[in-house]
């Protein structure tokens, strides 16, 4: 995947490159969002306002754009946001200042994106180090302002100062909503993934890469998963694989002069065992800011894990693997083909979280990943399909390539869907398709966009689009399928009984309850209560306890539920083995 993304690089013109430089990660098209109250209301008009940029209309664009911009990007930790001026004082002699973001995790830190590469080295030739023999001279992009605040608060800086909004969804949100599409939106726009969030995440890797690239200089770090494939939450993990050397990068061309390296002496395995050992020591001992380093290296797919923690980003480190990156792309163009399909994603996950018939660590349960495959599935199934089939989007360079072909180049050329259901219409027919669905003798394809005779006894059997041989819900036990089957119909009769604006839990509300799963479908909450409620909090979901045990915990959830088989594919979730 490198490669194709580094040709469109020297493709795009810098007028191309201007304009996207300003899109964000917020869903693309103006939705009617009806104004209720003051508190839902203005993150909303926030998003509303950062949507209209021009997008790309690649992935490769887009990934390209991110790495660019997190390569001309500096972080400096600073004593407060009012010191921002401070920091921009300190920068702007040596190179235009494109975008300045605040955030703070303890500490307080400027992002601040500068106008090329070149500028980004003269702010670091011009930094110092501590004099002091304690400290490991190390040099990177991230810095701390110790002085030259004789300008705090009386310098206006010429940009804004961005920054993400403090309010996360909270199930009271809903209670004043318009109706269920209301909610679900109120639900997305909260949680997902922001512009910052992103580019902190590319950050972090491209911040990885420089440490690495004295020994490798054309080695990448690449992300995927949730924070490039358009269905990240606000705090997802990050999930990156280490390249050594990019293809495109063959350095010079003379087949008479190479490079005198070492010769490999143990196999693949072990040689990737070995050198992210070696990483992991680099990062725990050099690498600033990155905490809590764990080697997971006798996992089917080894993996380094460890916490960024001014950024508060937990991060899966795996060697170079394809499939994730394309997976990845494949679920960007969906999340982008139609509105409507991020907003129900992201409603789905939440409601499996909550009804805990999805856990943060794996297990024989459904994942995220699964949950995604399944709505994309019945969105390909609807009689007006809301997304069309995998096969019309690939573009396959003769008729025996697989789906690792390449996708179209722009994907707003794809047809739109003449379905108009709104998003509470799409999440009941989630759940009136996935309760009535024959999952006994059907498996699903959502290359083909249909069903088929299921080829084996798997309780669950969703085609693998990179590999038709494989089933991406293999890891699904029958007492959990069980479980997720009777929560479509309790979610189904929540909704459908639920519907209307009520003193007391409505809508979306209804269905995400803890524990609200198993009572029938009876509702013994009163509004009150749901006040003093958070659905989610960050241990749920957002890795924000650190827990760096749960591929050991995955381990007796296999036991406990009977997968035996399954529990060592499932040790990391860096490259399924599905
Ligand atoms: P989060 O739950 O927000 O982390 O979502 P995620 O999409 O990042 O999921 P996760 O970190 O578990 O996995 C990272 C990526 O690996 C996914 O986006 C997929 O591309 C891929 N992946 C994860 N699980 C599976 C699976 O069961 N089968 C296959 N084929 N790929 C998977
Ligand atoms: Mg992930």
């Amino acid at each position: 995947m490198a490669a194709p993304m580094a040709q469109v690089g020297h493709m795009m013109c810098s007028k191309t490159l201007r304009c996207f430089r300003r899109f964000s990660s917020g869903k693309g098209v103006k939705r009617k969002i009806q104004k209720s109250s003051s508190k839902v209301q203005r993150p909303i008009d926030e998003i509303i306002q950062n949507i209209t940029s021009p997008r790309p209309v690649s992935f490769q664009q887009m990934y390209h754009l991110r790495r660019q911009e997190a390569h001309r990007s500096i972080l400096v930790q600073i004593p407060s946001k009012k010191h921002i001026s401070s920091v921009y004082n300190q920068v702007k002699p040596l190179g235009k200042v494109m975008n300045i973001f605040h955030f703070s995790h303890i500490r307080d830190y400027a992002l601040i994106e500068l106008e090329s590469r070149a500028a980004v080295q003269r702010v670091l030739r011009s930094a110092s180090h501590f004099s002091n023999d304690e400290k490991i001279p190390v040099e990177s992009r991230v810095l701390l302002l110790t002085g030259g605040f004789e300008s705090v608060g009386k310098q206006t800086i010429p940009l804004p100062v961005q920054s993400d909004p403090k309010e996360k969804f909270e199930i009271s949100d809903c209670y004043n909503a318009t109706g269920l599409s209301h909610q679900i939106e109120i639900l997305y726009h909260r949680n997902h993934l922001t512009d910052l969030g992103c580019r902190l995440r590319f950050f972090v890797c491209s911040k990885l890469e420089d440490m690495l690239s004295g020994l490798f200089p054309h080695c990448a770090v690449l992300p995927f998963g949730s924070t490039v494939n358009g269905f990240g939450k606000h705090d997802c993990d990050l999930d990156m694989t280490l390249s050594l050397l990019q293809s495109e990068h063959q350095v010079g061309k003379n087949p008479n002069l190479k490079f005198m390296t070492k010769k490999r002496t143990d196999n693949e395995r072990g040689f990737t065992q070995r050198s992210l050992q070696t990483v992991a020591d680099i990062i725990e001992q050099f690498v600033p800011l990155c905490l809590g380093v764990h080697r997971i290296l006798n996992a089917r797919v080894p993996i380094i894990k460890f916490r960024n923690d001014a950024c508060n980003i937990e991060c899966d480190l795996s060697f170079s693997h394809i499939s994730g990156h394309r997976m990845s792309e494949v679920l960007w163009v969906l999340s982008e083909l139609d509105p409507r399909v991020a907003p129900l994603v992201f409603c789905v996950r939440h409601w499996a979280r909550v009804n805990e018939v999805n856990r943060k660590h794996p297990g024989p349960w459904v994942s995220n990943f699964m949950l995604t495959a399944l709505v994309v599935f019945f969105l390909q199934s609807h009689p007006q399909p809301v997304i069309p089939k995998l096969r019309t989007l690939y573009h396959p360079v003769n008729p025996h390539d697989d789906f690792s072909a390449p996708f179209m180049s722009d994907y707003t050329k794809v047809p739109k869907t003449k379905n108009t259901d709104d998003l509470g219409e799409l999440l009941k027919g989630f759940f009136a398709f996935y309760s009535s669905f024959d999952f006994q003798s059907r498996g699903m394809s959502v290359i083909e966009g249909t069903t088929f005779s299921k080829p084996d006894f798997s309780p669950v059997y969703l085609e693998n689009p990179l590999d038709v041989n494989l089933n991406v819900c293999k890891n699904i036990n029958i007492p959990e399928f069980e479980r997720l089957k009777k929560a479509f119909e309790t979610a189904l009769w929540n909704l459908e009984t639920n519907g209307e604006k009520k003193q007391r839990a409505w809508g979306l509300m209804s269905i995400l309850l803890p524990n609200g799963n198993g009572n029938n479908g009876k509702l013994h909450v009163h509004v009150g209560d749901l006040f003093s409620q958070r659905s989610e909090s960050g241990n749920q979901d957002g890795n924000q306890d650190g827990n760096v045990d749960d591929h050991q915990v995955d381990n007796q959830g296999g036991n406990q539920d009977g997968n035996q088989d399954n529990v060592s594919d499932m040790r990391t979730k860096a490259e399924p083995s599905h």
